[in-house]
């Protein structure tokens, strides 16, 4: 029996040291229930009292060394794997990568920046002033009367009686005037909102910069030079500026500015429709009644302020003709403004 043991021994550990794979198959036929070692131990019945001990442990002995040697196997073989594995997939650093793409900024952001950079310049300062708005500020402050077609539900986004979507940044106007006393110097870039349907000129949100000045002795000269600067370095140093006579509830005189086509220098091309001027904002002097409800003496103080619509600059600037195309977000025409 002794010799037995011996012979399942010496055979198990040549088959383990060969093996590559199947380690539970050799446990099984060795140390299963139906294997050669439980085969052994059955016959011990045979066995005298005295050799009985002897056999057993030696028994034990040859199964634990057998389940010692698996367990060896096993570590071996699964390092040898992790190896196999590591060398297989080894990472060469000094590859080239495929390159990372960067975004850029949309060019709605860059166009304001500009005119936040130009009007900073200037000596304005850019406060913010919010999105919902009540309606006096929207209208009522500005001297825009009970009546009046903006007043419309058609064109302006109410959210109860007195509050609603601002239609225009104009309103800041008034938060920076009962806020501070002049001078004031403020531009406010920021969304307005529209009831409006989509379509190629259309959105029902789009951008605004508005611009402020209050103090004593402001005149049309100042709004003028004012502008024509703000043109030349936004348009280029050629520019020139053009005021048409308009009508604003908020200002008196009131103006409609245009520019000097920046393609065709006045000549007339396709970007100014053949008009060498392009308009770009409102403006005019900051009427009385608008400077009283303020609680700013109109005898005293005297004011100009513009408007204009950031997207018809981009549009213009860079001749895009379907408005749509800067809200898509669209990144094969976003990265034409890298
Ligand atoms: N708020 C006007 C609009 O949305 C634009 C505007 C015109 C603003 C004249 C002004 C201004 O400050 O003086 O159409």
């Amino acid at each position: 029996m002794k010799e037995m043991l011996e012979k399942i021994k010496a055979e198990a550990t040549a088959r383990l040291a060969e093996t590559s794979a199947d380690l539970e198959a050799i446990r099984i036929q060795y140390l299963g229930k139906k294997g050669e070692l439980t085969a052994v131990l059955r016959g011990m019945g045979k066995l005298s009292a005295e050799e009985r001990p002897i056999i057993g442990g030696l028994a034990n002995e040859v199964r634990e060394y057998i389940e010692s040697k698996i367990e060896e196997k096993s570590a071996e073989l699964k390092n040898a794997a992790l190896s196999a594995k590591l060398a297989s997939e080894t990472v060469d650093v000094t590859m080239p990568v495929s390159p990372c793409r960067v975004g850029s900024r949309h060019p709605l952001s860059q166009v304001q920046t500009e005119l936040e950079d130009i009007f900073i310049g200037l000596g304005f300062e850019i406060v913010e002033g919010p999105e919902v708005e009540y309606d006096y500020y929207n209208f009522q402050a500005l001297n825009i009367p009970e009546n009046h077609p903006a007043r419309d539900t058609q064109d302006t986004f109410y959210i109860t009686d007195k509050i609603l979507l601002r239609s225009q940044t104009s309103p800041v106007q008034i938060h920076a005037m009962e806020k501070k006393k002049p001078p004031i110097r403020i531009i406010s870039p920021g969304r307005v909102y529209r009831s409006d349907a989509v379509d190629a000129t259309h959105s029902p949100l789009f951008h605004q910069l508005e611009g402020l000045v209050v103090d004593k002795g402001i005149t049309m000269g100042d709004l003028k030079g004012t502008l024509e600067l703000f043109a030349k370095k936004m348009f280029g140093d050629d520019t020139r500026i053009r005021f048409r006579p308009h009508h604003f509830p908020f200002t008196e005189p009131s103006a409609e500015v245009d520019v000097s086509c920046f393609v065709c220098g006045g000549k007339g091309c396709s970007l100014c429709k053949g008009e060498g001027w392009i308009e770009i904002l409102g403006a005019g002097m900051v009427h009385p009644n608008v400077l009283s409800g303020c609680g700013i003496d109109p005898e005293v103080y005297s004011g100009f302020a513009f408007g204009l619509g950031i997207e018809r600059i981009v549009m213009r600037k860079y001749n895009i003709d379907d408005m749509r195309l800067l809200y898509e977000n669209d990144v094969r025409f976003l990265k034409q403004f890298n």
